[in-house]
């Protein structure tokens, strides 16, 4: 059982024989402004990582001595069986997750005070004040949990990658299938519901992020959730969203004309970003470091923006002076898993590079086989920036003025694949149609 390796992995970071435990709480059911209705429930995730368990008011505690699994759940009465369904009896839950002992959650100090641990490690204050307030004998400590589980997490078991790939199947097909169907005159959210059609039809009824369905200008804003605009004929149509597959993230993202046909302009600018994504993709391997890759992946938007005519000059230049934050005004990608910005991209010691763009890349580590990491790479037409940037001695050098001013309803392009690092190169989980003559052609059937 996967998760069972889960928890052998993160043993194996204790000492041998240690006297101490770990307690996590996993999530409760999240209610809106004191009313009835439920937030979809989704487990936190280094409890979901330890336990397979997606349920509601649990807790675990593992005891680092004997390696054993405590999984306490709650007592349900029955008045939770009529607004809820049915309590699950104790023998149902040990079967179900296989804990080595299972208990009520008002047994945690019961089980506590029999292992006696020197230390209890939790994730937050929140644990660890319910573990002091239990009993002032007990000592937690926030300060190694976070890491060791971080550790585990950024290195995929196969099993896990499974998991990630029929995530990424289900997910490659819904966006196949948005691309098929999208026509002029559509809103934003119809194309959202068939996206949400699809991933429900295969099972998938938890969104992984908050998705983007943006068409023409909306493509431009990088956390654009509103999805309730016509898409114009002309327009291009930016899709950013994933669903989870037993809690593993999938996060693609494809541009698109929505009448089937890419103009001159809209082209040049794909091209750029395509260029960008492919090549990043081409030099993954083991070893490689992911502001390296940010670093390309800029300066080959700057050249394919360069050919389009909408930025002028040497391109060393444009590096140097930070033209491309201008146009790329994120990192070029994050680990990806049980979260879609998944733990782990900046190590103890490891700072933010203080420099325009790069400064919001979410990983600075040197890639190692069983990372799971997206390539994201954007150029976007954003006002915001580029009125300023026409007005700045320095900036204005390298920007065509009279095309760039035409420009502030294009939008943005972003194409995003998820990749599997291996040691000398890439396995790439997604498969929804990039070249622009594969999408013509789909789009217009
Ligand atoms: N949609 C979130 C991301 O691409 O990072
Ligand atoms: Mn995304
Ligand atoms: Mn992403």
């Amino acid at each position: 059982m996967m998760h069972q390796k889960h928890r052998e992995k993160l043993f194996s970071l204790f000492d041998d024989g240690q006297n101490g435990a770990v307690f996590i709480q996993g999530s409760e059911i999240l209610y809106r402004n004191e009313t009835d209705y439920e937030y979809p429930f989704r487990q936190e995730s280094n409890f979901w990582y330890l336990t397979g368990v997606n349920e509601p008011d649990c807790a675990l505690i593992l005891d680092l001595k004997t390696e054993e699994y405590h999984l306490f759940v709650p007592k349900r009465d029955a008045q939770y069986a009529v607004w809820h369904g049915y309590v699950k009896s104790q023998e149902a839950w040990k079967e179900q997750y296989k804990p080595d002992h299972i208990h009520y959650t008002n047994e945690i100090l019961t089980v506590m005070n029999k292992i006696k641990p020197e230390k209890v490690y939790c994730l937050n204050d929140l644990d660890a004040e319910l573990i002091e307030d239990l009993d002032r004998g007990f000592e937690a400590d926030i300060e190694t949990l976070l890491d060791a589980l971080t550790y585990c997490r950024v290195i995929k078991t196969d099993e896990e990658l499974d998991y990630m790939r029929k995530s990424a199947a289900i997910n490659n097909l819904a966006h196949t299938e948005v691309m098929k169907a999208i026509k002029p005159g559509m809103y934003e959210y119809e194309l959202k519901a068939l996206f949400t059609k699809i991933q429900y039809e295969n099972g998938l009824q938890q969104d992984a992020y908050n998705g983007i369905f943006a068409g023409g200008k909306n493509s431009a804003i990088l956390h654009y959730v509103e999805n309730t605009s016509q898409i114009k004929d002309g327009d291009l149509f930016l899709l950013d969203a994933g669903h989870e597959y037993e809690g593993y993230a999938s996060d693609i993202t494809r541009t698109y004309p929505v009448n089937g046909k890419f103009t001159d302009l809209q082209a040049g600018v794909y091209d750029a970003v395509l260029n960008a994504l492919n090549s990043s993709i081409d030099q993954i391997k083991m070893g490689v470091k992911m502001e390296d890759l940010h670093l390309h992946a800029a300066r080959t938007i700057m050249e394919g923006l360069k050919d389009a005519g909408v930025v002028k000059g040497s391109v060393d230049d444009m590096m140097e002076n930070d033209i491309f934050a201008l146009f790329f005004p994120h990192g070029l990608g994050h680990f990806l898993g049980l979260d879609t910005h998944d733990v782990g991209g900046y190590p103890k010691g490891v700072d933010r590079i203080d420099r325009p763009g790069i400064k919001f890349l979410r990983v600075r580590r040197d890639l190692q086989p069983g990372m799971v990491v997206t390539i994201e790479p954007g150029a976007y037409f954003v006002p915001a920036l580029l009125v300023p940037a026409l007005e700045d001695d320095t900036q204005k050098q390298f920007l065509n003025a009279e095309k760039l001013t035409n420009m502030f309803e294009f939008g943005g392009i972003r194409i995003e694949d998820n990749v599997v690092v291996t040691e000398d190169g890439c396995e790439n989980l997604t498969d929804v149609p990039k070249e622009r003559s594969e999408i013509e052609k789909l789009i217009r059937g």
